[in-house]
């Protein structure tokens, strides 16, 4: 079985955005990776709306044959919007307006209580929660007691690792340690964050990983070689 590809199409809205024109379409982008196998598409409104704007999510989230992952801060202001769009999956992550991108999984000891109300609405309306967590069994612990459906561990570090040819290891078996643990409590396994083909092939032999969620390279990749050829190339390395 193979894992199941998350195409982040954020960078498609960045590019978009830098012209303050309506090109390229993350919707028509959306659509185009369905199509050549992703799985899902996942878009992050961030609170700053620096890339994916409310109009792109309405606009994909309309599309309901396309499986739609909404990445969100934890907050009264997109849990409605949330609400109000209905996407398949929210995933929560932490947000920080200062930072490039999402730096490190949630805290989930502050953020206790709001998560939990968080993920009572969500799962309320059937939407399936994930929760983007460091890759630590406290926090597989903690997600699991707050009703969470699914965690995605963080891989920025070991990707990081793995691109600048370090020892990657231990990162590993850490990230393989809370995979198991995770499926032993029910949880569905994600993973995401900095990967790439290399990153992907080694963290596709963790058999307890049910999907992978990727943007960046996908998109840089798809201008060199396109998204059809990109997409194909991820599928092929997440067949097992
Ligand atoms: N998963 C989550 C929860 C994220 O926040 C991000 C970044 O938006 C990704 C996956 C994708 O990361 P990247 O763009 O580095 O592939």
């Amino acid at each position: 079985m193979s894992i199941r590809l998350g195409v982040n199409i954020d960078h498609v809205a960045t590019i978009r955005n830098a012209r303050g024109e309506k090109h390229p379409d993350p919707l028509s982008v959306a659509k185009k990776a369905f199509s050549y196998g992703a799985d899902s598409i996942t878009i992050h409104l961030r609170e700053d709306r620096r890339h994916i704007n409310d109009k792109d999510l309405k606009l994909i989230s309309s599309i309901k044959s396309i499986p739609l992952n909404l990445e969100m801060a934890s907050n009264s202001q997109m849990l409605k919007i949330a609400i109000k769009h209905k996407p398949n999956f929210v995933c929560i992550v932490p947000e920080k307006r200062t930072e490039i991108t999402t730096e490190g999984g949630l805290n989930l000891k502050k953020n206790n209580n709001k998560l939990k109300k968080t993920i009572l609405t969500l799962n309320k309306y059937n939407i399936r929660t994930s929760l983007f967590i460091n890759p630590t069994k406290q926090d597989v612990k903690i997600s699991k007691l707050l009703n969470a459906k699914c965690v995605e561990l963080h891989t920025g570090a070991i990707s990081n690792k793995i691109k600048k040819n370090k020892e990657y290891i231990n990162y590993f078996k850490k990230i393989k340690n809370c995979a198991k643990f995770a499926k032993s409590l029910g949880l569905e396994v994600h993973a995401g964050h900095g990967m790439d083909y290399k990153t992907a092939k080694i963290l596709s032999k963790i058999k307890e990983i049910q999907e992978f969620n990727i943007g960046h390279f996908i998109i840089g990749e798809s201008i060199i070689f396109g998204l059809k050829k990109t997409i194909n190339q991820f599928k092929k390395i997440l067949k097992r």
